[in-house]
Formats: structure tokens, C-alpha cells, sequence
């Protein structure tokens, strides 16, 4: 009696954990997909891939400022260039990042900031990341797009903070 009652703990002590590691992931990826709202980044929206250039906010790309140490990046990809290239921002700032292609696939790697996402003719992608080191981060096309596709870059600037932004 005493020999089985041994066998049953093994069994036990296999049988338990066997249910608590796939009942404790299960629990892991609805606690993260709904209360901490990790998720791959889907589609935001679609436009006409043949009127990007005309449809808004991609006819004018650029920076603008949404509220106070927040941006938006309206930026559209094409062979081989990013408009716009070149972003400046002051420490600290939020950047969103709205991006489409004008022609092929082309893919936007910010690679300290954690931004990585593919940009797909007329199929609006948005990633977000805070930037609080000053510094150039560069903008990288990481999806292979014809035979530049090397030169393919840009830069977000973060300036340091001045005096009178830091009191404010
Ligand atoms: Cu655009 Cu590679």
C-alpha cells in the first residue's frame, strides 16, 4: 500500500505541473493580448494604393505636433526614399508613425527605437515609440525593394530639451 501510494505522488507531481504550465500560458496570453494590449501590429486602414499621393494625410507627409510633447509622422515610402527623411523632435517626445507605400513593399526599422513594421502599397501601418536619449536614430528599409534598396533611409533627430521646455 505504502509502495502505491509513492507511485501516485510521482504520478502526481507529473500530472500537476502538466496542467499548470499550459493553464499558466493560456493565462499569460490573455492577460498581455487584452489587459496589456501586446498584439502584432495590424492594419490601421486601407487606401487606394494607386492614389496614396492624393489621398489624405499621405498628400502632405510630415511632422506634425498633436499635443504637447506628442508627434505624428505622416510618411509614405517609395522607390527608394522616405517622405519625410529626415524627423526632429526634442527628448522625450512621443513619435506615431503613419505609413504607407507609394509602390512596392518597403519596410520601416527603427532599430533603437523598437519600430518595425512592413509598409504594404495603400495598407496604412502605425507603430508608436517614445524617444528620451537625444541622438540620430536611423530609419532603415528592411523589406528588399529593387536595386537601391540599400540606399533606402532616413534619420529621426532627437534634440535635447532646452531650458525654458524642461520649466515648462
Ligand atoms: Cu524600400 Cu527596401
Amino acid at each position: 500500500m505504502k509502495r502505491g501510494t509513492t507511485i501516485y505522488l510521482y504520478e502526481l507531481a507529473w500530472i500537476l505541473p502538466s496542467f499548470a504550465i499550459p493553464v499558466g500560458m493560456l493565462v499569460a496570453l490573455i492577460v498581455t493580448a487584452f489587459g496589456a494590449g501586446v498584439h502584432l501590429v495590424g492594419v490601421e486602414g486601407r487606401i487606394d494604393p494607386t492614389k496614396v499621393g492624393q489621398t489624405a494625410p499621405f498628400d502632405k507627409p510630415g511632422l506634425v505636433e498633436i499635443a504637447p510633447g506628442q508627434y505624428e509622422v505622416r510618411m509614405t515610402a517609395q522607390i527608394w526614399t522616405f517622405a519625410p527623411n529626415e524627423i526632429r523632435v526634442p527628448a522625450g517626445s512621443t513619435v506615431h508613425f503613419w505609413a504607407t507605400s507609394k509602390d512596392v513593399v518597403h519596410g520601416l526599422l527603427i532599430p533603437r527605437a523598437n519600430v518595425n513594421v512592413m509598409l504594404l502599397p495603400g495598407q496604412i501601418a502605425h507603430a508608436q515609440a517614445r524617444f528620451d536619449a537625444p541622438g540620430e536614430y536611423p530609419i532603415i528599409c528592411h523589406e528588399y525593394c529593387g536595386i537601391a534598396h540599400h540606399t533606402m533611409a532616413g534619420k529621426v533627430i532627437v534634440e535635447p530639451r532646452r531650458t525654458a521646455e524642461v520649466a515648462r
